[in-house]
C-alpha cells in the first residue's frame, strides 16, 4: 500500500513544507508596518529568511498545522486498528489541547507525565522539544482551548460556537485535512469537517467557512489539477461553500471576497494594491482571499507567490502559510527552492508528518503487517526511536560530540543570540534574571521567571536578603527547564552620568563569575536594564557584548555557551549589530 499511496507524496510534502516556508518568511515581519518592511528590505520587501540562531523560525501557524495532522492520524489509526470510527474533530480537539501544553507549560514538565493522561497528552509531537516555543500564539486559539479543556468531545463546534471570532487561526492550520483525505466517500463531508476543525477555536462562520474553501482547493489540486485549472477549482470551492452553508448570513461576504480575489488576479494593478483591497489577513476570509489571489497570480512560481503573500502590513505569516499550502501542493516539494528548505526550523519533523499524511495507517486489525514506527507514534504517542540504530553510529556520535566539546573548551566559547522567551530556554544550565534590589520579583522578565519557576523561587530569594546593583546571586530554577537562576540587578538609567555603564558591565561580569565559581558552563541573559530600567538598548548591548567577550577571553575553557535571549525583534536586531561591530 505504501507504494500506491506515494503517488502524491511530492505534492503533500510541498504543501506542508510550503506552508511552513510562508509562515517562517512572514513571521519576521508579522507586526511590522509597510514603512518598516520596505524601509529595511527595499521595494520587494523581505525576500530571504531572517535567521535566528541559524534557523528560519516557524510560528504558531505551522505548530498548529502539525498538531492538526497528529490528531487526524491518531483518529485514523484507531479506526483502522479498532474499527472505532473517529471523526477528525474529536481527535484534533485533543491534539490542539496538546499544542496548548507547549504554549503554557514546558518540555520537562509535560514529559514527566505518561501519555494518555490529562497532563501527558496524546501527541507524539510532545516529544519534539523545539515545539515548546511561544511564537506569537493567537490569543483566540489560546483562550478558546483553555475553555475547551472543560468541554466534552466531539461536540458539534459549528452548532455550539465557542466564541464569535473570525480570526484566521482556524483556516491557517487546515491543510492536513485536504492532504490526508484525498479520497473521501462524500467530499462534502470532508469540507464540512474542515470547517468543524476551524470552529474548535473560531465560532464565527467567517472563521470556519474559509477552512472549507481552502480544504476544497488543496484536496482537489491533488485530485484533478491541472486538468482543472486553479481558477476553476477556486470557483468550485466557492460554489461548494454556497451549497454547504446555504442560508448563513455571512455567506455573501465570503463569496464576494473570493470573487474579488479571482478578479484581481487578472488585473495588472500592483500586487500590494490588490492585497490592500482584499484586507490585511487578520480575519479568516481576508487571509483566505489574499492566499487565493497570490496562488492564482503566481501558481507556478513558489518563491514569488510566497514573497508577495507576506510583504504587506497584515498577518504576514498566516497569508504566507496558506499561500504556501496551496502553491506548495501545486509545484511539489522537489521544485521548492533549496534556500527555503535548508534552514527551515523543524524541517525534518514537518516532512515526517507529511509522509505520514501521505501513507496513512497501513496496518489494520486483521493484517499481519506491523509498522513499529507507526505504533510508536500513533498508538503509544511517542516519537519513534529506531532500536536497531547502529550502536556503532551512536558511539561515533558520542565520540564526535566529546571531541567537539573539548575543542570548544580549548579554542572558544560559543556566544550567540536567540529570539524568544528566556523562561523556555532549555540549552543552558543557568538563566540570568534582571531582578530588582529586593530580589522579591517584579514585572518584565523578573515576573516571567518567577511565574515560570513557581513560588519556591521566591522562598529561596527571601533568604538572600536582597542584592546590590551590579552584583549577582545564585538560586535553583525549580519549574524552569534550566537548573539555576543567576539574579543580577541592573542600573536604572538616569542619563548616564551616575556610573550606569560600569554597573551594567558588573552585572555581566559578576553573573559569569558566579557561574564559573559554581561550575556552570552555559548561561543565558535577558537584555538587562533595557526594559523598566530604560537603559538605551544600543548602549546596553554594546556594554553587554564587550563585557562578556572580555570575560571569556580572560577565562578560556571555563564556559561552553553564553547567549542572550531577546524578547522582541527590535532588541534582537540591536544586539545583532553590537555582535557584528564587536565581532563577537
Ligand atoms: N524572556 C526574555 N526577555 C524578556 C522576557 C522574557 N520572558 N520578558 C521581558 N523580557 C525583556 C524585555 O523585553 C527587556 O528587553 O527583558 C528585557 C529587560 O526588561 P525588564 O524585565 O523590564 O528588566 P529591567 O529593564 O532590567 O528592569 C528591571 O523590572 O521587572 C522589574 O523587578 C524588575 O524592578 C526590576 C526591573
Amino acid at each position: 500500500m505504501r507504494k500506491e499511496t506515494e503517488e502524491k507524496l511530492d505534492q503533500i510534502r510541498g504543501s506542508m513544507i510550503g506552508g511552513a516556508v510562508g509562515d517562517a518568511l512572514g513571521y519576521t515581519i508579522e507586526f511590522w508596518s509597510e514603512n518598516e518592511i520596505f524601509g529595511k528590505y527595499g521595494p520587494d520587501g523581505i525576500t530571504e529568511y531572517e535567521l535566528v540562531g541559524g534557523e528560519a523560525l516557524i510560528s504558531d501557524d505551522t505548530q498548529m498545522t502539525l498538531f492538526t495532522a497528529n490528531g487526524i492520524l491518531v483518529g485514523e489509526t484507531r479506526f483502522r486498528l479498532r474499527g472505532i470510527g473517529g471523526i477528525p474533530r474529536g481527535y484534533v480537539s485533543y491534539a490542539y489541547l496538546d499544542w496548548l501544553k507547549t504554549q503554557i507549560s514546558d518540555f520537562k514538565t509535560v514529559n514527566q507525565y505518561e501519555r494518555f493522561t490529562e497532563k501527558g497528552g496524546r501527541s507524539w509531537l510532545l516529544d519534539v522539544r523545539d515545539l515548546f516555543a511561544r511564537r506569537a500564539p493567537g490569543k483566540t486559539c489560546l483562550a478558546a482551548l483553555e475553555q475547551r479543556a472543560e468541554r466534552e468531545y466531539p461536540d458539534d463546534s459549528i452548532q455550539n460556537p465557542i466564541n464569535n471570532s473570525k480570526g484566521c487561526g482556524g483556516v491557517m492550520r487546515i491543510a492536513p485535512m485536504a492532504l490526508k483525505y484525498r479520497y473521501f466517500i462524500n467530499p462534502d463531508d470532508l469540507y464540512m469537517e474542515a470547517a468543524q476543525l476551524a470552529a474548535i477555536t473560531h465560532g464565527h462562520s467567517l472563521g470556519y467557512m474559509p477552512a472549507a474553501v481552502i480544504c476544497y482547493i488543496i484536496s482537489n489540486i491533488l485530485r484533478s489539477y491541472p486538468e482543472k485549472s486553479l481558477k476553476k477549482l477556486v470557483l468550485e470551492a466557492r460554489d461548494t461553500a454556497e451549497r454547504l452553508f446555504e442560508g448563513d448570513p455571512n455567506l455573501p461576504a465570503l463569496t464576494e471576497i473570493i470573487n474579488r480575489a479571482v478578479q484581481f488576479a487578472e488585473n495588472d494593478a500592483p500586487d500590494l494594491e490588490n492585497i490592500h483591497a482584499l484586507g490585511e489577513g487578520w480575519v479568516a476570509e481576508e487571509a483566505m482571499a489574499i492566499a487565493i489571489y497570490c496562488a492564482l497570480k503566481y501558481e507556478n512560481d513558489f518563491s514569488k507567490a510566497i514573497i508577495v503573500s507576506v510583504n504587506h502590513k497584515g498577518d504576514s505569516d498566516s497569508t504566507g502559510a496558506i499561500t504556501g499550502n496551496i502553491v506548495g501542493a501545486i509545484v511539489g516539494y522537489d521544485a521548492i527552492d533549496e534556500k527555503w528548505k535548508k534552514n527551515l526550523e523543524l524541517h525534518d519533523v514537518i516532512l515526517e508528518i507529511a509522509d505520514d499524511l501521505c501513507h496513512g495507517c497501513q496496518m489494520s486489525e486483521y493484517s499481519e503487517y506491523i509498522d513499529p514506527a507507526w505504533v510508536s507514534k500513533y498508538m503509544k504517542m511517542h516519537r519513534y526511536k529506531d532500536p536497531g540504530a547502529d550502536k556503532k553510529d551512536e558511539m561515533a556520535d558520542r565520540e564526535a560530540q566529546a571531541n567537539k566539546e573539548n575543542q570548544e573548551n580549548r579554542a572558544n566559547t560559543v556566544i550567540q543570540l536567540v529570539k524568544g522567551d528566556i523562561t523556555k530556554i532549555t540549552d543552558v544550565e543557568a538563566i540570568a534574571n534582571a531582578a530588582n534590589r529586593s530580589l522579591l520579583g517584579g514585572g518584565g522578565v523578573d515576573g516571567a521567571i518567577h511565574r515560570a519557576a513557581g513560588p519556591k523561587l521566591l522562598e529561596e530569594c527571601r533568604k538572600l536578603h536582597g542584592c546590590n546593583t551590579g552584583e549577582a546571586k545564585l538560586t535553583s530554577a525549580y519549574n524552569l527547564p534550566c537548573k539555576y537562576v543567576i539574579h543580577t540587578v541592573g542600573p536604572i538609567w538616569y542619563g548616564g552620568r551616575n556610573g550606569e555603564a560600569e554597573l551594567l558591565a558588573n552585572c555581566y561580569k559578576n553573573s559569569l563569575e558566579v557561574a564559573v565559581q559554581n561550575g556552570i558552563r552555559s548561561v543565558a541573559f535577558p537584555s538587562i536594564s533595557t526594559g523598566v530600567y530604560s537603559y538605551p538598548v544600543e548602549e546596553a548591548a554594546r556594554i553587554a557584548v564587550s563585557t562578556v567577550k572580555k570575560f571569556i577571553e580572560d577565562h578560556p575553557g571555563k564556559l561552553d555557551l553564553v547567549e542572550w535571549v531577546l524578547f522582541d525583534q527590535g532588541t534582537f536586531a540591536v544586539y545583532e549589530a553590537a555582535m557584528m561591530q564587536l565581532k563577537a
